[in-house]
This record gives structure tokens, sequence and C-alpha cells, in this order.
């Protein structure tokens, strides 16, 4: 008997013992400096378990070309979006749907008529559009070129998976909420990875303003050092969510010797802090009147966006995967700057390149003085002959293409006759394709160029 209890305690005793950590090997990567003790230690076999357990990013069909009649002048209702040719939106629409709602569909935010704002999701939707803009094109400092889409929150789901409310405390519900009083903490919830701290780091510091600081920043106890226990607490409570959020040790951002210097990725960090605090206030408070009371929380408050929101475990969301490029209603500022930022033209003896605007047969601004030159070139020398190509970008419909490239090569020939340059020194080339071409706008596809004889 003694001996069966013997063995049955040995067995529970190894049971305890291997559910307490986790079965190796580890793998442990130098994040800082040597001797800062600065390691990400992860376990390859959970972090493949991880990735094999992510869905797979939506297929959607490739950048398209912005030409053509735009949305605002084709729909009734488009007030964000309307930069975008018809196909483009439509694309976007497609692409929304897909990352959002892909079980409800297009109706999800439609009624019968598709210009109407009755429901609140389109009204939501358009809104996210906008914020989502606003993070690709003024928080770089922590999406960097990587960027966010609908998808990085929502992975084919209308509520995202990690989003934080404001809790019921004691505080805020004095009046027969039995909870008792728990001053806020002790209630182990997975957004701190179940640590005895306060549960609700999220209002004072990714809504509120509060420091986020333990240590002094003098040797001696003053004015300056008056953190209490319970502030370090609610620090240590919203580092345990950024750790859980990201899949990483505390030492991928801080050198142990001393938490209080700052690295590169704690720097990065504490502009992610900054953005999600923006995004809650400038963005998901001001939609609480917009949403039904059954999207709300115990307080009556929006859900708002913490570390977990978009990096849902990973210190990239998405594994860094750049998915933003793709789409130019989500990262206006590039869209914009492209258009603007065309090469200056070449104006040499023998060769001439001019640039041109998305969709656009004219040339503009420093483009036409290129123009200008090439005129006085040929107006020179009386007996050299011209050879002028038009290029189109390989975005969009090949014949809706090849007949802007040929209209960009007209506008040049056009040029060279009204000042007098005989037909017969001018000779056209069939329109082509550019070989290579960037995420579909690249300016240096959309192009005339002339060789000279
Ligand atoms: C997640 C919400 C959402 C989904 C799903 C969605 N849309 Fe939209 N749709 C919008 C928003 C927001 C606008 C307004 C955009 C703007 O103001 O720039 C819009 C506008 C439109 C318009 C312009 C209507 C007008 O006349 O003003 C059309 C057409 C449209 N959507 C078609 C579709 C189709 C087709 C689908 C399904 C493939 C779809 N949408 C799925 C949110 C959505
Ligand atoms: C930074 C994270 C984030 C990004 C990026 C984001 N959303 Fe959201 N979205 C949220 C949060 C948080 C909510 C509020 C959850 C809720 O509805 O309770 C939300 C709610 C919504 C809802 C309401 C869903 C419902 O059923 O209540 C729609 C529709 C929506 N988002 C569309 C979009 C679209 C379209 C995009 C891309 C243009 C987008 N979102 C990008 C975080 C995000
Ligand atoms: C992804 C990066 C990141 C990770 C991981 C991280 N922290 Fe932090 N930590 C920060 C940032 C950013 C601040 C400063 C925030 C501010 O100044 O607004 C900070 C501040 C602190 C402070 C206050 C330092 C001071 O100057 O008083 C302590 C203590 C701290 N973290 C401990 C931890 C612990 C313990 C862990 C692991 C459970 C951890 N951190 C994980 C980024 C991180
Ligand atoms: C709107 C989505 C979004 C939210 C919310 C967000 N991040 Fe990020 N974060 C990103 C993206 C995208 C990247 C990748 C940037 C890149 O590739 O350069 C990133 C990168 C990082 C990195 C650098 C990782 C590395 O390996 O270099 C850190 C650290 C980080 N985030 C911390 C945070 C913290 C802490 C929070 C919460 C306070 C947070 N993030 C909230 C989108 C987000």
């Amino acid at each position: 008997m003694k001996r069966i209890t013997l063995a049955v305690a040995a067995l529970v005793a190894a049971a305890l013992v291997a559910g307490c950590g986790e079965r190796p090997p580890m793998q442990s990567q130098q994040q800082g400096y040597r001797g800062t003790g600065m390691v990400q230690v992860d376990n390859p076999r959970i972090v493949a378990r991880q990735k094999a357990a992510e869905p797979a990013v939506p297929e959607l069909p490739p950048p398209g070309s912005n030409d053509g009649p735009k949305a605002r002048d084709v729909y009734q209702n488009v007030k964000v979006l309307g930069d975008l040719s018809v196909g483009e939106f439509t694309r976007h629409m497609v692409a929304l749907t897909q990352w959002v709602a892909p079980e409800q569909g297009c109706t999800y935010c439609h009624g019968a008529n598709f210009a109407d704002d009755s429901l609140y999701t389109k009204v939501v939707a358009r809104r996210m559009i906008e914020m989502t803009r606003h993070l690709n094109a003024d928080w770089t400092q922590h999406v960097g070129q990587t960027g966010v889409t609908c998808y990085t929150c929502h992975r084919g789901k209308p509520v995202p998976a990690q989003v934080s409310f404001a809790p019921l405390t004691p505080k805020n519900n004095r009046v027969g909420s039995g909870l008792g009083f728990d001053a806020g903490q002790n209630k182990a919830e997975p957004s701190i990875a179940l640590a005895s701290l306060p549960y609700d780091p999220f209002t004072p510091f990714l809504s509120g303003k509060e420091p986020i600081r333990v240590a002094g920043t003098q040797a001696l106890p003053s004015d300056d050092h008056r953190t209490s226990i319970k502030q370090a607490e609610f620090t240590y409570s919203l580092m345990n969510h950024i750790s859980k959020s990201l899949g990483v040790n505390c030492t991928f951002c801080h050198n142990t010797q001393s938490f209080a210097i700052w690295t590169d990725k704690r720097v990065t960090a504490w502009h992610g802090i900054n953005m999600a605090r923006d995004l809650n206030n400038a963005y998901l408070d001001p939609l609480q009147k917009t949403f039904p009371a059954s999207r709300l929380g115990p307080t009556g408050d929006v859900a708002k966006v913490n570390c977990g929101s978009c990096h849902q475990g990973v210190n990239k969301p998405l594994g860094g995967l750049a998915m933003a490029k793709d789409w130019p209603g989500l990262v206006p500022v590039v869209a914009a700057a492209t258009a603007a930022a065309l090469p200056p033209p070449v104006a040499e003896a023998t060769r001439s390149v001019l640039y041109f605007g998305v969709g656009s047969p004219v040339l503009e601004g420093e483009q036409a003085k290129g123009l200008d030159r090439l005129v006085a070139t040929m107006s020179a020398q009386k007996k050299s002959t011209v050879t002028i190509s038009g290029y189109h970008s390989a975005a969009g419909t090949l014949a809706a293409n090849q007949e802007l490239a040929k209209q960009r090569a007209f506008t040049v020939r056009d040029a060279l006759l009204a000042a007098g340059v005989a037909e017969t020194r001018v000779k056209l080339d069939k329109p082509k394709q550019t070989e290579a071409n960037v995420a579909g706008e690249d300016p240096v596809a959309r192009r005339v160029e002339v060789t000279v004889r």
C-alpha cells in the first residue's frame, strides 16, 4: 500500500514538474550589446505551432490602374476613397469584405442602396479607412514601411480578437455590484498574462497619459521620486500586456541592469504607446454613439485598441508582412507623393525623356520645359530626325494603356509639328510596356522617350 502511495506521489510530482516548464529545445537571440543581458528566448517548437495555427492571409487581386473615371464622380456618397478609379475602388470594397466580414459579405455594411449610410457598420468602416490612412501616413515611426491594413487588426472578423474595455470596478460601480473591493487587481486577466496585478492598465496608459515610470531620476528621495508601489504595479501590468501581446521577454526591450535605459525597441514601443492612445482618443472614443449598445463594454465605453489588436502574439504583426503598399486608398501619402514626384525630364542633344502624371497625356511644369528644350534642339539642328516611343505601366488594361501611350507620343509629335518641324523628320514607334513596374503606379513607367539622329 505504502509503495503504491509512493509511486502515485512520484507520478504526481513528475506531472507537476513537467507542467511547470516548457520542453526544450530553447533558442536565445541576442538583442543588445554584449553584457546587457538583452536576449529573446523562444521555443522553436511553440513558435512553429503558432505559425501553423495562423489563418492564411486572403488572396486578393494585385493593384490595377488608377486611370479613368474616379469613384467620386461615378458614385453618389463617396467621401474618403473618391480619388480611386472605379476599378480600384471596387478592388478596395472586395478587400474590405475579405478582411472584415468575409462570412457576411457586402451586406455587412450595405443595404439595398449602396450609397445609403443607415448601417452603423458602414459609418464605422468609413472612419476606420481614415484611421488606417492616418496610421500609414503619420505613424511611420511605429509602423514603418510595413504599414497597416484592416486585416492587421480584423483578421477576417468584424471585431478584432484583442480589444479592451474599461472594466467594472468597485470605483465605478459602487452600488450593488457584489464584486467586493478588489482594488482593481488580482483577477488574472489574459490580457496582462494572468498576473495578480492591476487588471486595467489600458485606461490610465493607453487612453490617459499617466507616467509609465518606476525608477526615480535622482539618487535620493526627492519631489521627483514619489512613485508609489501601486503606480509601479500599474507599470508592470502594462509591461506584462506588452510582453504577452508581442510574444517577447522583457529583455527584448530592456537591459535588465537598468530598466530605465532606452533601447531601439523600447523607443519603437514608446511610439506604439502614443499611437494606441491617439487611436483610442481620436478615432474609437468619438464612435461611441455610433455603435449599438450590444457592442459597448460594461461601463458603456467603446472597444479600444491595445498592443495585442495588431500584434496578436508576434513582435511584428503578421510577421512583418508589408500589405499596405498594395492599397493606394489606405496609403494616400504614398499615392500622392508618387504622382507629384516625377523624375526631372531628360533633355540631351540626342535623347529626351519626358514623364507624365497618372492617366494623363499632358506634359506639365518641369516636364513641359523639357519638351520646349527638345523643340529648340530640333529647330536648331535642321537635318536631324526623331523617333518617339510612348511607354505605359503594366498596371490596368492593356488596350487602355496602349491608347494612353499613343496619346503621350502624339503630344510630343504635335508640339514638334506646331514648331514647324517637317512631318518627314518625325517617326512614331509602337507603344511599349515598361519592363519593371513597381506597385501599380511607378512614375518612371509613364514616359515618352525621344531619340534624335
Ligand atoms: C466593412 C464595410 C464594407 C463592406 C464589407 C463593403 N463596403 Fe462598400 N462601402 C463602404 C464604405 C465605408 C463606403 C463609403 C466609402 C467612402 O465614403 O469613401 C462604401 C461605398 C460603396 C459604394 C459606393 C456607393 C455610392 O454610390 O456612394 C459601392 C458601389 C460599394 N461600396 C460596393 C461594395 C460592394 C460591391 C461590396 C462587396 C464586395 C462592398 N461595398 C462591401 C464599406 C463597405
Ligand atoms: C488598429 C486596429 C484596427 C484597424 C487597423 C481597423 N480596425 Fe476596424 N475596428 C477596430 C476596433 C477596436 C473596433 C471596435 C470593435 C467593435 O466593433 O466592438 C473596430 C470595429 C470595426 C467595425 C464595426 C464592426 C462591428 O461589427 O461592430 C467595422 C465595420 C470596421 N471596424 C471596419 C474596418 C475597416 C474597413 C478597416 C480598414 C480600412 C478597419 N476596420 C481597420 C480596430 C481596427
Ligand atoms: C516591447 C518593448 C517592451 C517590453 C517587452 C517591456 N517593456 Fe518595460 N518599458 C517599455 C517602454 C516603452 C517603457 C517606457 C514607457 C514610457 O516612458 O512612457 C517601459 C518602462 C518600463 C519600466 C519603467 C522604467 C522607468 O524608467 O521607470 C519598467 C520597470 C519596465 N518597463 C519593466 C518591464 C518588465 C518587467 C517587462 C517584462 C514583463 C517589460 N518592461 C517589458 C517597453 C517594453
Ligand atoms: C496599429 C497597429 C499596431 C499597434 C496598435 C501596435 N503596433 Fe507595434 N508594430 C506595428 C507594426 C506594423 C510593426 C512593424 C513595423 C516594421 O516592420 O518596421 C510594429 C513593430 C513594433 C515593434 C518593433 C518590433 C521589432 O521586432 O523590431 C515594437 C517593439 C512594437 N511594435 C511595440 C508595440 C507596443 C508596445 C504596442 C502597444 C502599446 C504596439 N506595438 C501597438 C503595428 C502596431
